[in-house]
């Protein structure tokens, strides 16, 4: 292919994996000389990397579809590219619903883009979903942050959650190697990047397919060695990982947390349900005592610790009465911030054809007395930052107000202050918290030299 100036444009849904497969592509773009444009509409290659983990997630992508497969009719130049987790669970279904599209490719093959470009160019329609060894990665990500970047350490998750597509759509689990890792955030901190997020789905799942196993027993590559293995890379000064499992949750890595510096106190760990029964129907295994004994533990090591998590309302089979104790447990812990759904029945999981399905309406209804309470916890976990100084890793501009910086706490709110993004961008800044929402801060710079006066 020759592209020669020629535009693309990605648009993403769905996880982190998909936003930071989204950047690896972007980079393979650039690589072949394709230039990015805001517009999909001006550019002649459009990729969407889709999301199937609900349903609505996947309509959008049909919809979105529509409209460039009939700019196809004017431009036949155009390359219409679908990959990510729609891709892999419709395949060539996926061609003859929009049979416009040049390549299909799943999140496995996220990598191999320029090769299948290349044979697209050579007149083929092609779909790659077949289940391969991910190539270790040799591409330069175009990364929407240049303060901020994700790692990914595994790859795919081998749990069967009942209600789950995630591990039919990403493949079995697939840990990068220790030093492929730390190599490329050795790379990242030389450009100046200074936080990193290590990905996965199932996190704590990382390095059990690596090859060793200590004298002791347990195998030698967990996430906890990782972080260990990882913290000294120069210039990184906060490192994050998501998604943690509460059945693989171990003490040995709130220890570790608690012990490295730079490891920032923040866990993302779903618990889905606070009733055992449905626990064991989502296959998750491991009971509401077990996931509150993990938060008691984490708090009791770093009493500020901000804990996030996802939650399902509606699993086939919820009664009232099993709903409450998702309530309790929401109201007992307080989260930072949770993430809720409805449950979506998706296509080859267990749970989509049990004969227990509750109504839309009744899902409806417990997912807005969820929220509700989710809300009224964010907003009392955030009084805590009140009159606080808090650590403000600077990232960008606010979009919506070009005199304010905004950036993150170690705990991960977003924090607000006025000053210029040209002096500040990559700094981590004391910040006074003077105003508390309940997902966002807003501060002042303690040092008023790196105010709004510099
Ligand atoms: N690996 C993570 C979550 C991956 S999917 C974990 O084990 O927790 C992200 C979230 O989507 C899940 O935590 C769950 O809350 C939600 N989710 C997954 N499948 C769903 C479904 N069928 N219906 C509704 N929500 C779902
Ligand atoms: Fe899905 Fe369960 Fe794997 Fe998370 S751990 S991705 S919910 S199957
Ligand atoms: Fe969606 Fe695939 Fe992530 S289904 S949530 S994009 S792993």
């Amino acid at each position: 292919m020759n592209p020669g100036s020629r535009r693309y444009h990605i648009i993403t849904f769905g996880c982190q994996m998909n936003k930071a497969d989204s950047e690896r592509m972007a980079g393979v773009l650039e690589d072949m000389g394709f230039v990015w444009t805001e517009t999909p509409d001006q550019a002649q290659l459009v990729l969407y990397n889709t999301c199937t983990i609900r349903d609505n997630a996947e309509q959008k992508v049909y919809s979105y579809l529509g409209r460039q497969a009939k700019r196809k009719q004017t431009e036949p130049d155009l390359t219409l590219v679908v990959a990510g987790c729609v891709a892999q669970q419709e395949g060539d279904a996926l061609l003859r619903r929009v049979p416009e599209l040049d390549l299909v490719l799943g999140p496995q093959h996220a990598n191999r883009l320029q090769d299948l470009l290349e044979q697209v160019a050579a007149g083929q329609q092609i779909v790659a979903t077949e289940q391969i060894q991910i190539v270790e990665d040799i591409t330069k990500p175009r990364r929407d942050s240049q303060v901020t970047a994700w790692v990914n350490v595994i790859y795919g998750c081998n749990e069967r959650c009942t209600y789950c597509v995630v591990p039919n759509v990403r493949g079995v689990e697939q840990s990068r190697s220790p030093e492929v890792i730390r190599e490329e955030m050795v790379r990242l901190g030389e450009q100046g990047y200074k936080e990193i997020t290590l990905l996965g789905q199932n996190i704590d799942a990382y390095g059990r397919d690596l090859p060793g196993v200590t004298a002791g027993g347990r195998y030698e590559h967990t996430l906890t060695d990782l972080l260990y293995f990882v913290h000294d890379v120069p210039g990184i000064e906060r490192i994050r990982f998501a998604t943690s499992h509460p059945r693989y949750f171990t003490e040995r890595l709130i220890h570790a947390c608690a012990e490295l510096p730079k490891v920032c106190e923040h866990f993302h760990i779903p618990f889905q349900s606070g009733d055992d029964e449905l626990l064991k129907a989502m296959a998750r295994g491991y009971t509401q005592a077990k996931y509150r004994r993990i938060i008691d533990k984490i708090r009791d090591r770093m009493p500020d610790a901000s804990i996030t998590a996802d939650a399902i309302v509606g699993f086939p089979g919820e009664t009232e009465a099993q709903f409450a104790q998702t309530l309790k447990l929401v109201e007992d812990i307080e989260f930072d911030q949770l993430n809720t759904a409805a449950y979506s029945p998706r296509p080859g999981t267990p749970a989509a054809s049990w004969d227990n399905q509750l109504s839309e309406t009744v899902k409806a209804d417990r997912l807005q007395r969820l929220n509700h309470l989710a809300n009224q916890g964010a907003a009392a976990r955030s009084q805590r930052y009140a009159h606080r100084i808090e650590e403000i890793l600077v990232e960008d501009q606010n979009p919506k107000d070009p005199t304010q910086v905004m950036g993150r706490t170690r705990g991960n709110r977003l924090t607000f202050f006025a000053s210029d993004i040209h002096h500040l961008r990559g700094q981590t800044i004391p910040v006074k918290i003077t105003e508390v929402r309940p997902f966002s801060l807003t501060g002042e710079p303690l040092d008023a030299k790196k105010g709004l006066n510099w």
